[in-house]
C-alpha cells in the first residue's frame, strides 16, 4: 500500500479550488469510522480523517477481500483505505472512493462509548476524552484554534507586543477574592515557597499594565482562574482571556478596538471555518451567520450605564418581569438586566459604559462625575458581557487613596509606582475567549466550548 495517505481536508480544498484531484486513480486515506452502512449489494463507509469537518465517502461490495469482516468496522475502528477516486457530480458529496483494499489499523470495542446515534451534551461532557471525535466538537475545537491564531493575528499585525504575564501572582488584580491558593504546604501557605501568598492569576492586566508603559501597545493571552462558585452556563474556573492594554489611550479608544477586534475575530473564522459555520447555523443555533453579518455591518451601540437603568426601570413600570425587579442606580447588573438591554432594547452588540465606582475594579478611572468610573462592558444578545474593559486610573494620589481604603496597597507598590514613573492614560480590556467562541458558534454553555473544563466540583478528567 502507498505510504503517504492523502489528507480529506487537500481532497476537499483541491476541488474547491478547481484544482486537478487524482480522479480514476488510486489513492490511500486513513481515519476512523463514523457510519458503516451495508445493504447487501452495496456497503459505505463515512470516513473521517480530522483533517477537516467533513467526511470522505467510501463505497465498497461484496468483491472486496474479507468483505464481511469489513462491515463490522465500527464506529471509532480506525482504519487505512486504498482505493479509486471517483467523481459523483450527482451525489451528495463532489467525489468518493470506490475501495480495492481495506485494513483495520485500531479496532474499537463494543463498548465505545459514542455510538451513531445522537448523544446529548450533558452525556459527551461526562465522556469529555472521547467528545472531540463528535461533530459539534470536531467544529468548535477547530474553530477555537483557528480563531487563537486570529488573536495573535489580528494584535502582531498592528504592532502589539505578546506579553506572558504570569500565571503565580501575588495580587488578586480584580480584588473579588475568587482567587485559587498555590502552595506546597496546604496548612501554612503564607510561609511556603514564595515567602508570602500566592495564587492563580484571575487577569495578567497588572503585569500587563506594566508593559504597556514601556511598549505603548501589548496583548496578553492566556488560561486565567477564577474560584467561582456560580454554576452558570458562563463561568469556568479555567478560561482564557485575551487582555490588550493601549498607552495614550482614553475609554473611546479602548471602546473603539474592542469593536474593531471583535468583528474582525468574527470575519476571521467565518472566512476560515465555513464548514463549521454552517454547521452551527443549520443545528447548533440557526441564524446564527445572519446574527453575525448583522453584527459586521453596524456600529455597536455605546449606552451609559446611568441610562441603561432607566431603561430597565421603564421596563419594570410597563410590567417586564425579571427575577430581580429591583432597578435602582447603583446595581451590580444581573445577566438578565444586561440580556434585556442587550437583546430587547437594541437588538445587537452594546457597550455599557460608566459604571457607579462601587461596583467596579479599583483600578478604573474615575469620571470627574465623583460617582462613576471609565468602564465599558460589551454585551452581547444570548449571553451578556462578553468583554469588560475601561481606563485606567493613571493619577497616583485618587489611585492611593482608593487602594489604601480598599487595604491592597501592600505588594502593589510597584503597580502604584507605575504612576510616578511616566504614567500616562492608557486603558485596556479583557475579552472572555471562551466567551466569545460560545457567542460566535451558539454553543449555550461554556464547557462546551473548552477541551477539558473545569467547574467547581467537575475535575474528572
Ligand atoms: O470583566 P473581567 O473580570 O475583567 C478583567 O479581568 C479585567 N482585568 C480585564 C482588563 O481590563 N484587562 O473579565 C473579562 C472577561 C469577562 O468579560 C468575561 O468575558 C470573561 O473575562 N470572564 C469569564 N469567562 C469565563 N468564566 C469566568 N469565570 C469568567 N470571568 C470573566
Ligand atoms: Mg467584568
Amino acid at each position: 500500500m502507498q505510504k503517504k495517505a492523502y489528507e480529506i481536508k487537500q481532497l476537499f480544498a483541491r476541488f474547491a479550488a478547481n484544482e486537478s484531484l487524482p480522479f480514476d486513480q488510486e489513492i490511500f486515506v486513513e481515519g476512523w469510522v463514523r457510519t458503516n452502512r451495508n445493504s447487501g449489494k452495496i456497503a459505505f463507509i463515512e470516513l473521517h480523517d480530522g483533517t477537516c469537518f467533513r467526511s470522505l465517502q467510501i463505497v465498497y461490495g461484496p468483491e472486496l477481500k474479507d468483505f464481511e469482516a469489513v462491515t463490522h468496522y465500527n464506529t471509532g475502528a480506525a482504519i487505512g483505505v486504498r482505493g479509486k477516486l471517483v467523481a459523483t457530480p450527482e451525489g451528495q458529496q463532489p467525489f468518493e472512493v470506490h475501495a480495492a483494499e481495506i485494513i483495520l489499523l485500531g479496532s474499537v470495542s463494543d463498548d465505545y462509548p459514542l455510538q451513531k446515534k445522537r448523544h446529548t451534551f450533558e452525556y459527551l461532557r461526562e465522556e469529555a476524552y472521547l467528545r472531540p471525535r463528535a461533530n459539534t466538537f470536531d467544529a468548535v475545537f477547530r474553530l477555537r484554534s483557528v480563531l487563537a491564531m486570529g488573536v495573535h493575528t489580528y494584535f502582531q499585525d498592528r504592532g502589539f507586543v505578546y506579553v506572558h504575564t504570569p500565571e503565580i501572582t501575588a495580587n488578586d488584580a480584580e480584588g473579588a477574592g475568587q482567587t485559587f491558593l498555590v502552595a506546597t504546604d496546604a496548612k501554612d501557605p503564607v510561609n511556603d515557597f514564595f515567602g508570602r501568598r500566592a495564587s492563580l492569576t484571575v487577569s495578567g492586566q497588572l503585569h500587563g499594565e506594566a508593559f504597556a508603559l514601556a511598549f505603548k501597545n501589548i496583548y496578553t493571552f492566556g488560561p486565567t482562574f477564577r474560584a467561582e462558585k456560580s454554576n452558570t452556563t458562563r463561568h469556568a474556573a479555567e478560561f482564557w482571556m485575551i487582555e490588550p492594554e493601549i498607552a495614550f489611550a482614553d475609554l473611546e479608544d479602548d471602546m473603539d478596538l474592542i469593536e474593531d477586534c471583535i468583528k474582525y475575530l468574527i470575519r476571521y473564522v467565518m472566512d476560515r471555518c465555513p464548514d463549521e459555520m454552517a454547521f452551527f447555523d443549520q443545528r447548533i443555533a440557526p441564524g446564527t451567520i445572519a446574527k453575525l453579518e448583522a453584527v459586521l455591518n453596524a456600529p455597536f451601540t455605546r449606552m451609559e450605564y446611568t441610562e441603561g437603568i432607566r431603561l430597565l426601570q421603564e421596563a419594570v413600570a410597563k410590567g417586564h418581569k425579571f427575577e430581580n425587579n429591583k432597578i435602582e442606580w447603583g446595581m451590580d447588573l444581573q445577566s438578565e438586566h444586561e440580556r434585556y438591554l442587550t437583546e430587547e432594547i437594541v437588538k445587537g452588540p452594546l457597550f455599557l459604559i460608566n459604571y457607579p465606582k462601587e461596583i467596579k475594579a479599583f483600578y478604573m478611572r474615575e469620571n470627574d462625575d465623583g460617582r462613576t468610573v471609565a468602564a465599558c462592558d460589551l454585551l452581547v444578545p444570548g449571553e451578556g458581557e462578553i468583554v469588560g474593559g475601561s481606563e485606567r486610573e493613571e493619577r497616583y494620589d485618587v489611585l492611593k487613596t482608593k487602594m489604601d481604603a480598599l487595604g491592597n496597597t501592600k505588594g502593589l507598590e510597584w503597580y502604584l509606582n507605575l504612576r510616578r514613573f511616566g504614567g500616562c492614560r492608557h486603558a485596556g480590556f479583557g475579552i472572555g475567549f471562551d466567551r466569545l467562541i460560545m457567542y460566535i458558534t451558539g454553543i449555550a454553555n461554556i464547557r462546551d466550548t473548552e477541551p477539558f473544563p473545569r467547574t467547581s466540583n467537575n475535575l474528572k478528567y
